[in-house]
C-alpha cells in the first residue's frame, strides 16, 4: 500500500517549489497552486485553457487563517464556518491586499474554503501559504470526482495528482457572497439550501446563479458540458422523438427497455439525491465515451441537491 504520508509530502514539495497538483476534496478534485506566487497561479490558467476573466478559489484549513486572506471577515461567516467548515461551502469575503489580483480575476473579492478530504488538510497543515484552486478540468468540461478523471484530462500538463479516492459530496460548493450580513446564493452546490437555511436567511430573490449575473463571473450558462450533446427533460417523450439505438439516459431510478442497458445510468437505485450527486459527473463522463450521439437527461426533484444536480444538467444542456 502506498505510504500516505510521502504522498502528501510530494505534493506539498512540487507545491512550495511552484508547481501545480491536482488534490482531492470532498467536492470534485481542485487544480492547486500557491495563491501568493502569481508565476504559479498562470500555470492553473494555462493548464486549465481558462479565461483571466474567471476567479479561482482559494483553500486553507483553519479558520484563523481566513483572516490573512480577507480584510474583513462579517460575523455571518464565522456562524457558516462553524458550521459547515471544513466543507462544501465557499465563501466571498473582501480580499487582503497580498492576494494577487490574478487569483481574483481584478476582483476585490476573494473566494475562500476549507475543505473536508484528509489528505488535502495535512497537505494544507503543512504548506505555509493558501493554494488557489479551480476544479482540475479542462475549461467548460465536466469536473474530475476521480484521480483517474484529471489524470484521462490533464495528466500530461501536471507534475502530480494527489490521489484521495472518489469525492464524497461530487459536485462543486455552493458559493455564498456576504455583503455585511446580508446573504446571496452565486452557485448552487454541495451544501444543500435546507441547510444553509437552518443558519442564514435565504430569499428565493438572493439565489443569482444566471450567467447575466456580474457578481459570479464565470457562472457561464453553457459550462460543465460533456462532448456530447444533452437533452433535458422528461426521457420518456423525448425517447419518442429520437433514435433509440443512438442515446444514454441519466435518471435518477427510471429505466427505459427501449435503450440498451448499458447506456441506460441510474443516478440512486433508492432515490437518493446524495448518492445521485456523488454519480452524476461519472455518469456524464462515462456516456461521453458510448458510441452515441446524445445523452436524454432528466430533471431531479427541486430540493436538497437535486437543485444543484439540475443547474448542472441544465448548463451541460445550454446550446448557446
Ligand atoms: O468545490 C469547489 O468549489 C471546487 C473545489 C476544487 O474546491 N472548486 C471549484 O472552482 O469549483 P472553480 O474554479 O471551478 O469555480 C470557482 C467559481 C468561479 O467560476 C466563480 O464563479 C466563483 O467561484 N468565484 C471565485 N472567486 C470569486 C469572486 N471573488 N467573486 C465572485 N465569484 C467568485
Ligand atoms: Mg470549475
Amino acid at each position: 500500500m502506498a505510504d500516505i504520508g510521502k504522498e502528501v509530502q510530494r505534493a506539498a514539495a512540487y507545491l512550495t517549489q511552484g508547481e501545480l497538483v491536482a488534490i482531492p476534496t470532498e467536492t470534485v478534485y481542485g487544480l492547486a497552486a500557491n495563491a501568493y506566487d502569481e508565476v504559479a497561479v498562470v500555470k492553473i490558467f494555462e493548464a486549465k485553457n481558462r479565461p483571466a476573466f474567471d476567479p479561482l478559489i482559494v483553500h486553507t484549513h483553519a479558520v484563523s487563517e481566513v483572516k490573512t486572506i480577507a480584510r474583513e471577515v462579517p460575523d455571518v461567516a464565522y456562524l457558516l464556518a462553524e458550521r459547515f467548515w471544513p466543507g462544501p461551502l465557499t465563501l466571498i469575503l473582501p480580499k487582503a491586499e497580498h492576494v494577487p489580483l490574478l487569483v481574483t480575476s481584478g476582483h476585490d473579492s476573494v473566494g475562500v474554503r476549507i475543505p473536508r478530504h484528509p489528505l488535502t488538510l495535512d497537505l494544507l497543515r503543512q504548506l505555509p501559504f493558501p493554494v488557489a484552486a479551480p476544479s482540475a478540468n479542462p475549461f467548460g468540461y465536466v469536473s474530475p470526482t476521480t484521480a483517474q478523471h484529471v489524470q484521462d484530462q490533464l495528466g500530461s500538463r501536471i507534475p502530480y495528482i494527489l490521489d484521495g479516492g472518489a469525492c464524497a459530496v461530487g459536485i462543486e460548493s455552493t458559493i455564498l457572497a456576504l455583503n455585511g450580513d446580508e446573504v446571496e446564493v452565486l452557485r448552487l452546490g454541495g451544501l444543500a439550501l435546507e441547510e444553509l437555511e437552518d443558519v442564514v436567511q435565504i430569499s428565493k430573490a438572493r439565489i443569482k446563479t444566471s450567467s447575466s449575473n456580474p457578481a459570479a463571473p464565470g457562472m457561464l450558462s453553457s459550462h460543465y458540458s460533456p462532448r456530447k450533446k444533452v437533452l433535458l427533460g422528461s426521457i420518456e417523450e423525448n425517447l419518442k422523438l429520437v433514435d433509440t439505438e443512438r442515446v444514454g439516459t441519466i435518471s435518477l431510478q427510471k429505466n427505459f427497455p427501449q435503450v440498451p442497458i448499458s447506456r441506460q445510468i441510474q443516478l440512486s437505485a433508492s432515490g437518493d439525491l446524495g448518492e445521485a450527486a456523488r454519480a452524476l459527473f461519472s455518469a456524464l463522463r462515462s456516456l461521453d465515451e458510448q458510441p452515441i450521439d446524445l445523452i436524454l437527461a432528466e430533471p431531479m426533484p427541486e430540493q436538497g441537491l437535486g437543485r444543484a444536480i439540475n443547474d448542472r444538467l441544465q448548463r451541460a444542456s445550454f446550446q448557446g
